[in-house]
């Protein structure tokens, strides 16, 4: 099982940005985070941050054919990008979305997100902790486990 964890634009500014919603860890935390738990659970992994959102649909498309899932924080681009949704669907893999706050208690532009017409659920909230859901939900699905509902 290899998974791509992909995290857009201004994700890089973990620690600093807005700490009352994203907290104080840093992205080197949570690629830390997400490498430690992926050998807990036996997942390969490879981790990409970019603010520009041809290199997140560059990485998607590199995705095909080598990874079993994606792992989204589209970030911004979750409220603006036909692209990342037409990417996803081009390569058909099965992916999870993931938002570290509550994007569904926040601002109203917050509410529409494009990527999650091409995803499995949705995890926000969570922190970090999401990823991990996110993860181990595509390992259960390739293990053979029912889809369940969008969180
Ligand atoms: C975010 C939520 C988005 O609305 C925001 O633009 C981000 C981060 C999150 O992880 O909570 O940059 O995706």
């Amino acid at each position: 099982m290899k998974l791509l964890f992909l995290n857009g634009p201004n994700l890089n500014m973990l620690g600093i940005r807005e700490p009352g919603i994203y907290g104080r860890q840093t992205y080197q935390d949570l690629e830390k985070y997400i490498q430690d738990f992926c050998g807990e659970l036996g997942i390969a992994c490879e981790i990409l941050q970019s603010n520009h959102e041809g290199v997140l649909v560059d990485a998607i498309q590199s995705a095909y054919g080598r990874v079993d899932g994606i792992v989204i924080n589209p970030a911004a681009y979750t409220h603006t990008s036909v692209a990342l949704l037409d990417a996803l669907k081009a390569v058909s893999l099965p992916a999870v979305e993931v938002h570290l706050s509550d994007v569904s208690a926040r601002e109203d532009f917050r509410q529409i997100s494009y990527v999650r017409l091409a995803c499995r659920r949705t995890f926000a909230g969570h922190g970090f902790q999401g990823y991990r859901m996110a993860a181990e939900a595509l390992l259960a699905e390739k293990n053979g486990a029912s889809e369940g509902e969008k969180e």
